[in-house]
């Protein structure tokens, strides 16, 4: 079966890590004025007693701003300065399957190679043969997470990414004994197979989630794609199999093509607001209907971003380009503008939270159908000749 892979490569998350860094530091002044929202220059003091404190899969949060998965949590730095900002929980940025496997494939082989040369000594202390491959990727991974758990007194969350079974989910539970609070699992499956049915994609997240579940105690979250003929089932079926929460979306790689140059371009840009619209649309269909936590992903950029997504249901509403945009002490500006909006519109957390989601008694498919008709006559108005 083939799949592509994302890879944000490591030069891109240290380059995007650097420059938010550099942002965090110089302040407001150097931020991104192209896609610089209101906030960013705009003074917002408020009083720090409204209620923000939020639950994300049985997790108590201080409030329901989430630093997703990203090149802002690589070191123990870069995650405290995200604590010090003021997000309720920071994801780390992913381990992927393919790294994990190339690290045991290479253990295997150096294994096989000194023990051919040293057998005897080896069979005294064939521990030695391992430790000698020297800190690999996934080590350093785990130390981080173990420094930055210790560090924290918000929750680190541990990330692992990858698409098929395999011995690589037992990665989660280096994750749990390193101190991770949770697991967020990326499955990033592109069914680039075009004999694969649309149920055995499924039924795959289904059994790598329970791979992951089998190995932790600690709360699992499948990040995921929009991209199912009916996403409503895949999530409840997630839901049944044991995850604890949703992250929706993962955003996919949709490679440019360079006409002049005649290539594919695949660069991973930062997002933009407009991709928020999906998984708020799919928040508020699943809020109330599912137990899992509903996290959504994308696009966040503004204080607007997130009082949208929690109207639509979510638990938290997560952010990395924002971040990465305009540093990590943007995330503070966030946090008192959600405040702020709540002490003006005298509304409690609880009482925005789904607000506007399909109501429970309503048919989501008409909803989203009557929703989709009058838009779509509302244009023609406008646009009609
Ligand atoms: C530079 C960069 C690196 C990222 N690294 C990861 C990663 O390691 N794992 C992951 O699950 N998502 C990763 N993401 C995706 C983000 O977690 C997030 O889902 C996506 O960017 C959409 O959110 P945003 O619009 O707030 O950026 C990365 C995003 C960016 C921009």
């Amino acid at each position: 079966m083939s799949e592509m892979s994302i890879n944000y490569g490591s030069d891109a998350l240290a380059a995007a890590a650097a420059s938010a860094a550099a942002k965090s530091v110089a302040g407001n002044a150097t931020t991104d004025q192209l896609m610089a929202p209101r906030e960013v220059n705009a003074q917002v003091t408020v009083p720090n007693t409204t209620d923000l404190s939020s639950n994300y899969m049985g997790l108590p949060l201080r409030n329901p701003v989430v630093a997703s998965a990203g090149p802002l949590a690589q070191t123990v730095d870069s995650i405290k300065t995200l604590e010090d900002a003021g997000v309720g929980a920071v994801v780390m940025h992913s381990l992927f399957e393919e790294q994990l496997r190339y690290e045991s494939e290479q253990i295997v082989q150096q294994t096989e190679e000194q023990s051919e040369s040293f057998a005897e000594a080896l069979s005294y202390f064939p521990v030695t043969a391992i430790a000698s491959v020297g800190a690999t990727l996934s080590s350093q991974y785990l130390q981080v997470l173990e420094d930055g758990a210790k560090a924290l007194e918000i929750p680190l969350i541990g990330s692992l990414n990858g698409a098929s079974g395999g011995t690589w989910t037992a990665e989660a539970r280096r994750m749990q004994d390193a101190g991770a609070s949770a697991i967020e699992l990326n499955i990033y499956l592109v069914p680039g197979d075009t004999s694969i049915t649309g149920r055995e994609v499924e039924d795959r997240h289904v059994e790598i989630l329970r791979a992951v579940k089998d190995v932790v105690n600690i709360p699992v979250a499948v990040k995921l794609s929009p991209y199912f003929s009916s996403f409503g089932e895949v999530a409840t079926s997630l839901c049944d199999a044991g995850a604890d929460g949703l992250v929706m979306f993962n955003r996919f790689l949709q490679p440019d093509i360079d006409v002049n140059k005649r290539e594919v371009v695949s660069g991973f840009e930062l997002s933009s607001p407009e991709i928020g619209r999906l998984p708020r649309t799919w928040a508020a269909v699943l809020s109330g209907k599912v137990k899992s936590s509903l996290a959504v992903s994308g696009g966040v950029e503004t204080r607007d971003d997130i009082v949208k997504g929690l109207l639509a249901g979510a638990d938290v509403v997560m952010t990395t380009s924002a971040l990465v945009r305009h540093g990590a002490a943007y995330a503070g500006r966030l946090i008192d503008g959600l405040r702020d909006y709540l002490r003006r519109s005298d509304l409690t957390l609880d009482q925005l939270r789904g607000m506007l989601a399909v109501p429970s008694d309503a048919s989501a498919s008409e909803y989203e159908r009557s929703g989709y008709v009058s838009a779509i006559e509302k244009a023609k108005r406008r646009y009609g000749v």
